[in-house]
């Protein structure tokens, strides 16, 4: 074989070994955050995208307008004004692979190596990763049931500042909180907005999971809070139509879109994906997003009822008014973290706390994800779940 050519000399210094991982199912596969396959629509979707060739294929021909289609803009700026009360334009937005890859630009915009960025105490880890890749040094504020605590977030942020740092934005999933499950209180929301406005922080609102509500009143976006262009939006098809759309969206004002803008590659999202989005807008999405949430209470009932019947007073666990996520709090020491891996490989997954959180705290909880498998198969995964615990000793009954 020929000798291979080295790359080892000229990566660039930015450059870190990284692998894309891979996507392990156990047979109770509660660790992944996907949606509920069979409420796809899948058969809505061929039609849309049908209907949106044959009027517009032959604009594929060009590359679409850099912020992506004006049309999906359009559309998806009439709901966030209709349902999150947001004043927004196609203008102020800009599609994305994903809200993941709208996190990745404003991260990148507005963190320097070092600096201070605010999160919930356990929080999505795809953004903590990529916070973390680009040298944020990530602190977590107390919630509860309720959202963020004002007093903690107030008193860190003091603390940090008289520490000579930097706090340059806060971090919040107020709808359905991943892992948490909570929906921040209105009143939270203006108290938070308070804290910030006083300590001159942005917030950064990721509101992917705003539609998927089960119960309970809905309450308004941070972004319809804020008249001064404080709050930067993101949001996604990914928990409404499928992930693998890979389409989402970036709400700012002009000049964080400018330098998030910098960091963006491959110029446009698909226009294939949007304009199959698009006409699918038109006509379908209220009436799918009400079937899958149908579908999703069932889950999350059927959740809630087996870890009644198979756990006993020791553990305790949310029940949430949407979202896809079940928090399960085992008792104080209890290590859930360590027996991860030999669970999955007993036929349960799962995430554990500490994979959630700014200081790797937390290895007594985990996090359930009710969105893809079938109602049956939740209720012989959580009762396997229990027996292997069990027989595993790994709490005290
Ligand atoms: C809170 C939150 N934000 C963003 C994402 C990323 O989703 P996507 O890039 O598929 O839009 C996820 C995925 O689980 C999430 O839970």
């Amino acid at each position: 074989m020929a000798e291979q050519f080295q790359y080892g000399d000229i990566f660039s210094a930015n450059s870190i070994e990284a692998s894309p991982g891979s996507v392990r199912h156990s047979k109770y596969d509660f660790a992944v955050a996907y949606p509920d396959p069979d409420t796809l629509p899948l058969n809505d979707l061929i039609d849309a995208v049908k209907s949106g060739f044959e009027r517009e294929g032959k604009d594929l021909a060009y590359y679409s307008s850099p912020s992506g289609d004006p049309e999906l803009r359009k559309l998806v700026a009439e709901k966030l004004s209709l349902e999150r009360n947001m004043t927004v334009t196609a203008d102020d937005m800009v599609l994305t692979s994903g809200s993941g890859e709208a996190i990745g630009i404003v991260i990148q915009a507005l963190t320097d190596p070092g600096d201070v960025v605010l999160v919930e105490e356990f929080v999505y880890l795809g953004t903590l990763n990529q916070m973390r890749r680009y040298g944020a040094d990530c602190v977590g504020i107390k919630c509860d049931d309720d959202g963020i605590i004002p007093e903690d977030l107030d008193s860190v942020i003091t603390e940090q500042k008289a520490k000579g740092k930097k706090v340059k934005y806060l971090y919040t999933i107020p709808a359905f909180q991943n892992p948490m499950g909570w929906t921040m209180s209105l009143e939270r929301r203006k108290q938070v907005l308070g804290i910030t406005g006083k300590h001159g922080i942005p917030v950064f609102e990721d509101d992917c999971y705003a539609d998927l509500r089960f119960s309970g009143e809905n309450v308004t976006s941070f972004h319809s809070l804020d008249d001064t262009g404080r709050v930067i939006y993101v949001g996604s098809f990914s928990k409404i139509i499928a992930p693998g759309m890979r389409m989402g969206y970036l709400v700012a004002p002009k000049e964080v879109i400018a330098r998030a803008w910098s960091f963006k590659s491959g110029g446009a999202v698909s226009q294939f994906t949007a304009l199959t989005i698009a006409e699918f807008m038109k006509g379908n999405i209220d009436r799918h997003i009400e079937e899958q949430n149908e579908s999703l209470i069932a889950k999350r009932d059927a959740m809630v009822a087996a870890l009644g019947e198979n756990f006993g007073s020791t553990v305790s666990w949310t029940v949430p008014d949407g979202g896809l996520y079940i928090w399960v709090k085992f008792p104080e020491g209890t290590d859930m973290a360590t027996v991860q891996e030999d669970i999955f490989q007993d036929g349960v997954s799962y995430y554990n706390g500490s994979q959630f959180s700014a200081s790797g705290e937390g290895s007594n909880y985990v996090r359930l994800c009710f969105g893809h498998p079938p109602v049956e198969t939740i209720r012989e995964g959580i009762a396997e779940f229990a027996k292997i615990l069990d027989r595993r000793k790994v709490f005290p009954r």
